[in-house]
Parts: C-alpha cells; structure tokens; sequence
C-alpha cells in the first residue's frame, strides 16, 4: 500500500507553485518544502505577518486583476495546485493567467481542487466519480465549469490535470476541538443529512500520489471512509475534551449563510475507492475519530 510512497521519493524535486495558499495548500507546501522542493503561492492579502509566519513566498492575487510580474514568478513551476473557488466570472486562475501557463515549458501536473457539489443532491446516496456530475447549486455548478475549463485547457499538451474533489476539511487549526474551546461549535440538527470529512494531511498525500501518477483529466473524491452527521463529529469531540456538547440547532431555524444552507440543503456519500485503487494511497485518518484524537494529542503534547 505504501508503494506511492516509494515513487513519490524517486521523484524528481520540483517547484510548487499555489493559487491560493490557504489550508489546504500550506500544509502541503510545507511537506514539499521539507523534501527540497521550491515552493510559493498566492494569496490576497499579504502583510508582514503573513510572509515572516512561513517564510513561503507569498505573491499577491486578488482574482480580480492580472498576478504582478505571472511570468517571471511563475517560470521554473512544474506543479500548480489551483485552490481559489470560481467566482461570477468563472476561474479567475484561468482568466487571467490561462496563457501564461500555458506557455510555462517546465509544467508538468496541475491539480484543481473543486468539491462535491458538483453531483448534487444524491439523497444520501453513495457517489462514485463515474456518475454524471448534476450540480444543483450556483456553487456546484460553477465549480463543474471550473473543473472542465480547467482539464480542457491543458488537453493535447504534456500537462497533466486531475480534479480533487474534497469533503469537509479539517486539520489543525481548524477542526471541531478548537470550536468548542472557542465556543464556536455549532451542531445543526438536520436528520438523515450526513457528508464526509477529510483531514488536510491526508489530502496532502493524495495530491502528493497523483503527482507520482499523473492521469489527464482524472477526477478523484477525496473523503474519508465514514460520511456522518455533523453532529456526531462535535459530540465526539465534546467527548474527548469533557465537554458538554452545544444543543442542537434544528436546520430550519439555523442561521447559516446562504453557502453552507446551499451545503446542508444537500445529501450525499463519497465513494473512495479510486483513491485507494489507482492512487495506492492509504489514509491516515479513515474517519474523524482518529483524526480529532490525533489533533488533540498533538495539542496536548504542544501545551
Ligand atoms: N473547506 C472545506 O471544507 C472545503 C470543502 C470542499 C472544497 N473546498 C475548496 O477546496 C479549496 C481548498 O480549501 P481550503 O479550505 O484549503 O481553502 P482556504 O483555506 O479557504 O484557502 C483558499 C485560498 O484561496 C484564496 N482565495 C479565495 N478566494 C479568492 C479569490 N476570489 N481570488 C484570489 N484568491 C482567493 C484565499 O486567499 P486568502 O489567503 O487571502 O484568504 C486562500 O489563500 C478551496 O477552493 C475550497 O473552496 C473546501
């Protein structure tokens, strides 16, 4: 199982470059940085605070206007992960940069990472990534576009591009533990209404196995092995803190922002086979159990 492993280390080193150098994105530039490889991203704000934090060299792009100097910071890339959500006008990647990356001689692999929505409501169907994507939402299907947009305009290059589309991420620094000490924690009641997690380490891995097997428009869900109810997750981290877990707040009267309605208006089950059978990735953390109790131990042993 371990055999990605052994490709990715064959590897040659490359040059990462992220649009978007959020979550996801740093905690996999830090992992590739550690293996010598040159790493840097985009952000849309960037102060001191930024730049000293990770000393990743962070570029600015709002998504609203060309990046400054595309070619020169972008010449020596040959691994793009594309992590910016499209907007009214599409991919803003895409928009203003889709020639300069075209025209990059060193670009080997991109990955866009895009979301669920994309197949709709299944009613809580198990979803595999051959079924026809039937996006019910503006975001999903703004995403699909993105998607296609994406992998269409690198076909009949020497650039591959595959579709990660992630569940629920959460990791350190964003995870349910740090919801309850904050009190921010919040458990909306919606039965049957259950989804995916994935940690952000294990999503990292995955980008990390596809760049050893590159496969042209690929999509692949990444998710953990357990979809369940949002509620379960937090009790379960109530658990491990002894804490008492927060009332449940049913849907209907939930204030929730018109994103995350549009995410519990929706029900679905990732199937994760593909990750495992063509990626040869094993997860870290098959379901938020592990995960949170990881985090937590980390966090205790930090304290
Ligand atoms: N969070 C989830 O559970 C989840 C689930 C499925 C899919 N996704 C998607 O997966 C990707 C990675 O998720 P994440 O949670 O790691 O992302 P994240 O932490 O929110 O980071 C997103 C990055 O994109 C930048 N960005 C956002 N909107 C932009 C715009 N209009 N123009 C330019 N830059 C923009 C942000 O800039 P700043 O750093 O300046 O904010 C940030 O660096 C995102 O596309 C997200 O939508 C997330």
């Amino acid at each position: 199982m371990l055999g990605w492993m052994n490709e990715f280390n064959s590897l040659p080193k490359g040059s990462l470059f992220c649009f978007g150098l959020g979550f996801t994105c740093a905690r996999l530039a830090r992992r590739l940085r550690e293996r010598s490889w040159t790493v840097a991203g985009t952000r849309r704000h960037i102060d001191r605070s930024v730049q000293d934090a990770d000393s990743i060299p962070v570029h600015a792009f709002t998504g609203l206007a060309p990046m400054e100097r595309a070619a020169q910071l972008l010449a020596d890339v040959t691994h793009i992960v594309a992590s910016i959500p499209p907007g009214e006008y599409g991919d803003p990647i895409l928009r203003f940069h889709e020639a300069d990356l075209r025209a990059l001689p060193n670009l080997k692999w991109v990955g866009y990472l895009s979301t669920p929505a994309v197949y709709g409501d299944r009613q809580g169907a198990t979803v595999h990534e051959d079924e026809q994507p039937n996006p019910g939402s503006v975001r999903g299907k703004r995403r699909l576009a993105a998607e296609r947009a994406w992998v269409s305009a690198f076909d009949g290059t020497g650039v591959s591009v595959q579709v990660f589309r992630l569940s629920g991420i959460y990791g350190p620094g964003r995870n349910a533990l740090e919801q309850l000490r904050a009190g921010t924690a919040r458990i909306i009641d919606k039965p049957g209404q259950v989804f995916n997690r994935i940690h952000v380490d294990d999503i990292g891995t995955i980008l990390m196995a596809s760049m050893a097997r590159p496969a042209h428009g690929r999509s692949y869900n990444v998710a953990d092995d357990e979809a369940c109810a949002s509620g379960d997750v937090i009790r379960y981290a109530a658990e491990l803190l002894s804490m008492e877990p927060p009332v449940p707040i049913p849907y209907d009267s939930a204030e929730l922002s018109p994103m995350a309605r549009s995410f519990y208006a929706e029900c679905k089950r990732l199937d994760t086979s593909r990750i495992k059978t063509e990626l040869g990735v094993e997860l870290a953390y098959p379901t938020y159990r592990e995960g949170l109790r990881r985090i937590l131990d980390d966090m205790e042993a930090a304290a």
